[in-house]
């Protein structure tokens, strides 16, 4: 039998996310500027199916609709992005009194609502002219970040509840940079980690903006997982060592320890790097984790190219990710495993102690080719279980001492999945694109009763 869903804090706070370039549409209106989504949509082969998010579940024009339906939903909270590339369309000087408009009326829709604005600053979509001129390998983006942090920060400090300047830097990084399987597409390899560095700064000196304009309660969202070795052996542990270095502490012991996991790791990074950790750790209100899978990691083989996410990695590395077995799989192909998460959070509580803030989990979803809505109704029962999974781990991790703070279901809809484009469905609500007709599906009614009982 299956054990009763757990009791949560009274004022846990039940959150849906979404991302701008992913829901929003609108791409050219209103002044907005390019993104380099935008560009990397453009080129034949990057996006599946040649998707782009040109259109995407056209919130831009719909938000009312989306915030009736978060209303009902119950959730205290919407995690939302605000598009740089809108607010200051050359990622530099001029900002667009248009863009700033829509995020004003965005936010007042949601307080009329009831929901608690939470807003991310940077959930990829650089703008183009920023990226022409280097995008995150230059110290000069961290900069003009922080100039956007103010501006957004000045006007919208009264109403907004959270806020996260970073949306998991790592990916960035990673498939921006390094791999090439995201925007700007480019293929650096470890000559990408200036691009680390450049945007911890600029989420160090935009939490200072934020503050000096107001704002309270700041964060970060982060992607962060367990990393299993392979093996028991010397070399497969050693190798899932450097992994989880490279994906996890490398990102989060910058923020809230003001050091680099490794001496030569900070060697690698450019400026004045000790002075700069010195704004990066700015003291948060919390951390914002956002979890999906774990990954599992062994020595290199020297065999065929491992593969993470779609992206060959370069030969030559020092470790090699291998396919977890044993979990079912998401239709993405991501292995669920819930206590994954609670592994998550208890890494965070014993390698910070003391100096780790309350945690949300600010992402956690997947991604299911969910049918049709036949009569008004979607059902969803893995997407259920997901979450319920997630939620339970989340409980056992909160039972053990973490002191977590909220849960935001990734996503409130439908939405853009960056290079897998619109095959992948991640959202509570359908959306059907031909028509824009939202439909909830069964895992949204789920996730009401959820949030009523917990009242
Ligand atoms: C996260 C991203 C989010 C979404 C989910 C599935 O890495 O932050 O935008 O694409 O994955």
């Amino acid at each position: 039998m299956t054990e009763p869903f757990p009791a949560f804090p009274p004022d846990f706070l039940w959150g849906a996310a979404s991302a701008a370039y992913q829901v929003e549409g609108a791409v050219d209106e209103d002044g907005r500027g390019r993104s380099v989504w935008d560009t990397f949509c453009a080129e034949p082969g990057r996006v599946e199916g040649g998707d782009t998010g040109a259109v995407a579940a056209d919130h831009y024009h719909r938000f009312p609709e989306d915030i009736a339906l978060l209303r009902d939903l119950g959730v205290g909270a919407y995690r939302f992005s605000i598009a740089w590339p809108r607010v200051v369309p050359d990622g530099a000087g001029a900002v667009n009194p248009a863009g700033l408009d829509f995020y004003d009326r965005l936010v007042d829709e949601l307080c009329a609502a009831g929901i608690a604005p939470a807003a991310t600053l940077f959930h990829w979509d650089t703008p183009q002219a920023l990226e022409d001129a280097g995008g995150w390998l230059s110290r000069d983006t961290a900069a003009r970040f922080a100039e956007y942090a103010a501006v957004v920060g000045d006007r919208l400090h009264d109403r907004v509840r959270m806020w996260m300047p970073l949306n998991e830097p790592v990916v960035v990084t990673m498939f921006g940079y390094a791999l090439g399987q995201h925007a700007p597409g480019r293929e650096l390899g470890f000559e990408a980690l200036p691009t680390a560095h450049h945007q911890l700064l600029g989420h160090g000196l935009a939490v200072q903006a934020l503050r000096a304009a107001g704002c309270s309660n700041i964060g970060i969202a982060s992607n962060h997982s367990p990393v299993w070795a392979a093996s028991d052996a010397e070399e497969d542990v050693a190798a899932a060592d450097t992994y989880s270095t490279l994906v996890n502490w490398l990102f989060a012991d910058p923020v809230l320890r003001g050091r680099y996991p490794a001496p030569e790791l900070a060697a690698l990074m450019p400026g004045p790097v000790v002075e700069d950790l010195k704004v990066i750790s700015t003291p948060l209100d919390w951390f914002g984790i956002n979890y999906y899978q774990p990954a599992l990691v062994g020595a290199a083989t020297g065999g065929s190219t491992p593969v993470v996410e779609g992206a060959m990695l370069p030969p030559g590395l020092p470790f090699e990710p291998r396919p977890i077995e044993g979990y079912p799989r998401t239709d993405f192909g991501w292995p669920v495993v819930p206590d994954g998460l609670r592994e998550t959070v208890a890494m965070f509580t014993d390698r910070y102690g003391e100096a780790l803030p309350p945690l949300y989990i600010t992402e956690s979803g997947c991604s299911y080719h969910d049918p049709d809505p036949v009569d008004g109704r979607v059902p969803d029962p893995d997407r259920v279980a997901y979450h319920d999974g997630h939620l339970r781990a989340l409980a056992r991790a909160m039972a053990d001492g973490a002191d977590v703070r909220g849960y935001f279901a990734w996503a409130a809809t439908d939405n853009f999945e960056w290079a897998a484009g619109y095959r992948e469905r991640f959202g509570l609500v359908h959306v059907d694109y031909a028509t824009q007709t939202r439909t909830p599906k069964d895992s949204y009614h789920w996730y009401r009763d959820v949030i009523g009982r917990a009242r």
